[in-house]
């Protein structure tokens, strides 16, 4: 068993805390991603996992053991960093055998070992080939491969892909899904790539400034963000927010006025300032009470992406299909979809105000 928890967590290098009071449970055999921006202490927390830093406070438990105090060789992780190192006079087959010769592993098992990892890499045809013969991408999967033979209960990926180009990452991608599949070990995997985040992991722990944010699956960061971080921060384009005034079932917003399902909201919600969300797919373009003007129009060829002026608010993006007709300067009416639109309080914490009877997310 390798069910990962974090327990009241602090992390404080001499003149900076990079984390605060983080609390996590993966369960064992779970793909996790740590997704948020830079320096928001993703890789601090993935490092104290592997026993590479040390927390100043609180647990870490592996197994359910409790692992503050044991040194990464003794901890069944293998981590796999963002900047790779292979060794250039190893040919990928010895690059991969390395950690099981350290082990003294006799050579049978290892090579039949590295067979087996490079099968599932699809590395079988470059096992003697030394690592300036390698791309990128084949270079990151004898990095894997070097991970896999470990066997151990626990993955731990600090940005493995970060170094491909875009085709190769969503390959591999899907070619990490698969891996995950098949051996059904915990996976810790950190990004501040939210398409490999929401794409890749059962559960994404959505952090900022060494705080933790959210902690659900893609499907609830996604439709139901829990503060306005998470909600600017996952979907691209991001969602729109708007400030403006609740007042019973209406929201206004620079003398326009909308709408609100109120028993959509928690019953504790006031009346005063609040910040509205929707996300560009639920904009109603010609259907709507709100004046608005197309700025721009940019066609990503699947789609449109509308820029629109609305007063009182910052600038307004919408999806439109590809074969729309909306031209530049055209005055529109806009409307909200009433049951996708998001509220959250402006000040404090900024938390979401809806209530989520449709919450279906794991606990
Ligand atoms: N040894 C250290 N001493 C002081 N501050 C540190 C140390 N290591 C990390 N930090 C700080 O802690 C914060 C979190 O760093 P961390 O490496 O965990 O960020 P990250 O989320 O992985 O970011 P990135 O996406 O850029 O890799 C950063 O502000 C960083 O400067
Ligand atoms: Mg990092």
């Amino acid at each position: 068993m390798a069910d990962i928890e974090l327990r009241n967590v602090r992390k404080a290098f001499i003149n900076f805390v990079a984390l605060e009071d983080l609390n996590l449970r993966i369960e064992d055999g779970e793909f996790v991603a740590l997704l948020g921006p830079s320096g928001c202490g993703k890789s601090t927390t993935l490092r104290m996992l592997a026993g590479l830093e040390f927390p100043t406070d609180g647990e870490i438990r592996i197994g359910g053991k409790v692992v503050n105090d044991v040194a990464p060789g003794k901890r069944d992780i293998a981590m796999v960093f963002q900047s790779y190192a292979l060794y250039p006079h190893m040919t990928v087959a010895q690059n991969i055998a390395y950690p099981l010769k350290k082990r003294g592993v006799d050579k049978a098992e290892r090579d039949r070992k590295v067979e087996r990892a490079a099968a599932l890499l699809h590395l079988e045809p470059l096992l003697s080939r030394k690592p300036k013969q390698l791309s990128g991408g084949q270079q990151q999967r004898v990095a894997l491969g070097r991970a896999l033979v470990r066997e151990p209960e626990v993955f731990l990926l600090d940005e493995p892909l970060s170094n491909l180009d875009a085709k190769l990452r969503s390959y591999m991608r899907i070619e990490l899904i698969e891996l995950h599949r098949q051996l059904g070990k915990t996976m810790v995997y950190v990004t501040h790539d939210q398409l490999e985040a929401m794409t890749m992991a059962h559960r994404i722990a959505v952090m900022n400034g060494g705080k933790l944010q959210q902690f659900d699956t893609p499907d609830a960061i996604y439709n139901r963000p829990a503060n306005l971080f998470v909600a600017d921060f996952i979907g691209t384009p991001s969602m729109n927010l708007m400030e403006g005034s609740l007042s019973g079932s209406n929201f206004t917003v620079g003398g326009q006025s909308v709408t609100i399902d109120r028993s959509r909201l928690k019953p504790e919600t006031t009346d005063g300032a609040a910040v509205l969300g929707v996300r560009p797919e639920d904009i109603m373009l010609g259907d709507g009470t709100i004046d608005a003007v197309v700025e721009l129009v940019e066609n990503t060829g699947h789609e449109k992406i509308v820029a629109l002026a609305v007063k009182g608010c910052d600038r307004i993006l919408a999806r439109a299909p590809s074969g729309s007709a909306i031209t530049v300067g055209e005055a529109v009416k806009i409307g909200f979809d009433q049951t996708k639109t998001h509220l959250f309080e402006k000040d404090g914490e900024g938390r979401r105000l809806n209530l989520d009877q449709d919450h279906n997310s794991l606990p």
